[in-house]
């Protein structure tokens, strides 16, 4: 596993923070992000939150296609290059500015997704996703990135109703390839991968989010 870019915490030298949030489907993490959220806004701290893909209007219609059931035929490198696509105009658009301006970024879901469904889960491999993400991130890296992970099995039975986009649809095979991606993520040794079990409960999961997160003493996070 090599690292998008760096792989020290604290290296980047933007004044924002890029929190970025990870995880196969139904691990949690929109309900983790939602938390943080709510947390900083009590402290006084209105975080940007963005989701890929999408974020943007073009985003959000790059999002339809790559989503839609209709999409069927799509294949892997179209699916991988639509989803960088999504993420250049996130970056450009939204994160750079962001983090200039010092905000708290919170995305639902960034770089390493690409690495996870397309380098594991479609079998295009890392480097290939890597060359792509590198295109479309420029400088921005992720000061921080959970893993919320959960066994493909378990994940899959807590969305209950039956699968409304064209990934969910995706064999349990392919899901358990992309849990496999980031398991391996989680033992890189790279030290802005944070595991959150998500087999714990919301509560649990977002006090160990909030001591990851003090200790990562950025001044934006002062008062947490
Ligand atoms: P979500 O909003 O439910 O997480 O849906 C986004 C879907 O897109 C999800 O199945 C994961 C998938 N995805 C990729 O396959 N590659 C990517 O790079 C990203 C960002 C998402």
């Amino acid at each position: 596993m090599t690292p998008l870019t760096g792989d020290l915490l604290g290296r980047t030298d933007h004044l924002g923070l890029l929190i970025t949030f990870e995880g196969p489907e139904g691990s949690g993490k929109t309900t983790l992000i939602n938390a943080i959220a709510a947390h900083l806004a009590e402290k006084g701290e209105e975080p940007m939150i963005l989701r890929e893909p999408g974020g943007t209007e073009i985003g959000e219609r790059i999002r339809n296609i790559l989503l839609d059931m209709a999409s069927e035929g799509m294949c892997s490198e179209t699916e991988l290059l639509l989803m960088v696509a999504s993420r250049a105009q996130l970056v450009r658009e939204k994160i750079e500015i962001g983090l200039e301006a010092g905000m708290i970024i919170l995305c639902d879901r960034f770089a390493d997704a690409s690495v996870a469904y397309q380098g594991f889960g479609r079998g295009l491999g890392e480097k290939q996703v890597h060359a792509l993400n590198k295109l479309a991130l420029g400088k921005v890296e992720p000061d921080l990135t959970f893993l919320c992970l959960l066994p493909p099995e378990e994940g899959q039975k807590r969305l209950h109703s039956e699968a409304t986009d064209r990934l969910d649809r995706e064999s349990a095979d392919f899901h358990q390839r992309v849990y496999e991606g980031y398991q391996a993520m989680a033992v890189s040794g790279i030290l802005r991968f944070k595991v959150i079990d998500a087999a714990d409960t919301p509560e649990e999961m977002l006090n160990k989010a909030l001591g990851h997160l003090k200790r990562l003493d950025h001044g934006l996070l002062k008062y947490l």
